[in-house]
């Protein structure tokens, strides 16, 4: 696929949505999140790249807000219904975001179930890629982030959050999800920590084999992106596999 289908992505009224996930704190997801809305949206300036945060950190506000820019809403009235596209700022490096808030967890309770975020977003008028970066728990407005993924990335920084994984595929086979859209990427990985055995060279930890041994899961870590338009420069950029 080239340049152009990106065009045609661009085109469409609903986004292609990357949901960045771990229960674990502290893993690098909002890194992560960040970083690769930057890196995207550098790949081609064409490309439609926003971000919203469930976390009340306002670490994307902080990031990407263009001084004087006047916020008089946020995530919260997403999910009271206002369109996404409306919610949209352009800020720095051409990423779009829509601002953080402090008072999602007032929401959570009215949240009727996991589909809601994924309506919302079909109906959103948002084109290109959104990236969604989550709090450290698996609660519902996480489920909902997850549910309305195109591709579910989960940094990985040490056994325990490893493990945690297995909430998140439980969670999928629950819901009956599909696991395929599951990707765990090794995020904080500490060279002078020196394992015995398979790891003991740290970069085993990027070949997805001894990693599918680990985790004794049935989902090949590190799937190839799925062929949609909009994830073709993931690809070009071997970002997952890299
Ligand atoms: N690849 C990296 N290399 C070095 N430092 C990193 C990297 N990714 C994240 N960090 C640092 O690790 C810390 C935790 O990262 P981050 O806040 O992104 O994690 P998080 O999973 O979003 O945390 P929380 O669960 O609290 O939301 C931060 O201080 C961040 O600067
Ligand atoms: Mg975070």
């Amino acid at each position: 696929m080239g340049i152009a289908s990106l065009y045609d992505a661009a085109m469409k009224n609903y986004p292609y949505v990357i949901t960045i996930s771990s229960e674990k704190g502290g893993v690098g997801k909002t890194t992560l999140a960040t970083n690769l809305a930057i890196f995207l949206k550098a790949l081609d300036e064409n490309l439609p790249v926003s971000i919203f945060s469930f976390d009340n950190h306002f670490t994307i506000d902080k990031m990407f807000a263009i001084k004087g820019q006047k916020q008089d809403k946020d995530v919260s009235d997403l999910l009271l219904e206002t369109p996404g596209l409306d919610l949209l700022h352009t800020g720095q490096y051409g990423v779009n975001y829509i601002p953080s808030s402090g008072a999602l967890s007032g929401l959570k309770t009215s949240m009727k179930g996991p589909m809601v975020l994924a309506r919302l977003l079909a109906s959103s008028g948002i084109s290109g890629v959104l990236i969604i970066d989550t709090r450290p728990d698996l609660d519902i407005l996480t489920q909902n982030a997850l549910f309305a993924a195109d591709q579910v990335i989960i940094p990985i920084k040490d056994m325990a959050s490893m493990e945690n994984c297995r909430n998140i595929f439980d969670l999928f086979d629950k819901r009956g999800m599909d696991k395929k859209t599951l990707s765990l990427i090794p995020c904080l990985v500490d060279e002078r920590v020196k394992f015995e055995g398979m790891f003991s060279d740290q970069k085993t930890l990027l070949k997805p084999t001894p990693l599918t041994a680990v985790t004794a899961a049935t989902i090949p870590i590190y799937p190839k992106a799925p062929r949609s338009k909009v994830s073709t420069p993931i690809r070009r950029a071997r970002f997952i596999r890299s």
